[in-house]
């Protein structure tokens, strides 16, 4: 059974209690609508942790639209679901005060790497992501906090302000799963229409055969141009961003070094996808 907790003194009282006995809990941060992407968060936390606490929560400091935020899936009953099958052994819900108490006015602010990429399209989000995420590993006080290499940036921010704030706790990052069509799960997903779901996927084949022809040595400016070109060929409406960067720190590469990371940000539609491929050392290098 998972055990629902939506106050904080209750989480606390939990996550202590594990500590006094010796248990290792590691903690899975999520807005909801569950996918098998958040769920292998779960399973990589079950195999580190002998507890694991899965947050539910949507930030509003970290939408840029209102409507985006009213517009957000939520399926709390089949994320229960959904988590009792796994094995979470602890869902906290928390009520907004629980997060953002009245009067809250405290920002966590990362910059450098937070800059650029979606950081330069979505104003304050990593700043609502941080100061989000600063609150979550404070309140769980989990040894291990799981994210996903999904939102490739997103984690690199939470490393350095671990890092930088002495957050006692170790980030892991896991694997971006996929649709077997190579589509990255999203729970913005939910929101393509029947034509946009099947043009989707061409987002992510693009990315590996640009990835590909990288690491073939193909020129880093020229590959990006042509491959902007075949996402708006393949329907998308506009393509944010398409970048070469380095794995280690996010900067920009106008030639390859390894390991680098290509990240995309376009909109389908009225839908937003972002997906990043690793560009590695190949076998004869
Ligand atoms: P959310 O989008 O719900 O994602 C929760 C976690 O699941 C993140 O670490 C994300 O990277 C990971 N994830 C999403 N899709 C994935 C996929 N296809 N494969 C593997 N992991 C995937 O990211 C957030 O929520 C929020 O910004 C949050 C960190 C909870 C702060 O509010």
């Amino acid at each position: 059974m998972v055990e629902i907790v939506r106050r904080l003194a209750d989480l606390r009282s939990a996550v202590g209690g594990w500590r006094r006995q010796g248990l290792v809990s590691a903690v899975v941060p999520t807005m909801g609508a569950l996918h098998d992407g958040h769920i292998s968060l779960v399973q990589a936390a079950l195999a580190r942790a002998d507890r694991v606490v899965v947050t539910i929560f949507v930030n509003p400091k970290q939408f840029n639209a209102a409507t985006d935020l009213v517009n957000y899936p939520r399926a709390e009953a089949s994320d229960i679901a959904k988590l009792e099958t796994c094995g979470a052994h602890l869902l906290y819900l928390p009520a907004i005060e629980e997060i953002y108490p009245p009067g809250f006015a405290t920002t966590v602010s990362v910059t450098g790497i937070s800059e650029g990429l979606c950081g330069a399209f979505r104003p304050g989000h990593f700043d609502g992501v941080a100061t989000v995420v600063a609150k979550l590993l404070l309140q769980t006080g989990a040894e291990l906090a799981f994210f996903g290499e999904k939102d490739f940036q997103q984690v690199k921010v939470i490393e350095r302000m671990v890092r930088d704030l002495d957050i006692p706790v170790e980030i892991v990052a896991c694997p971006t799963v996929r649709e077997a069509d190579g589509l990255a799960l999203s729970s913005r997903n939910l929101r393509l229409g029947a034509a946009e779901r099947e043009q989707a996927p061409r987002l992510a084949a693009i990315l590996f055969a640009t990835a590909d022809r990288l690491q073939a040595g193909a020129a880093v400016a020229a590959t990006l141009e042509a491959a902007s070109a075949e996402i708006i060929a393949a329907g998308f409406r506009t393509v944010e961003y398409l970048e070469l960067r380095a794995e280690s720190d996010l900067r920009p590469l106008d030639t390859l070094e390894r390991p680098a990371r290509l990240l995309v940000a376009a909109w389908l539609g009225e839908t937003r996808l972002i997906d990043n491929v690793a560009v590695v050392r190949r076998g004869g290098d």
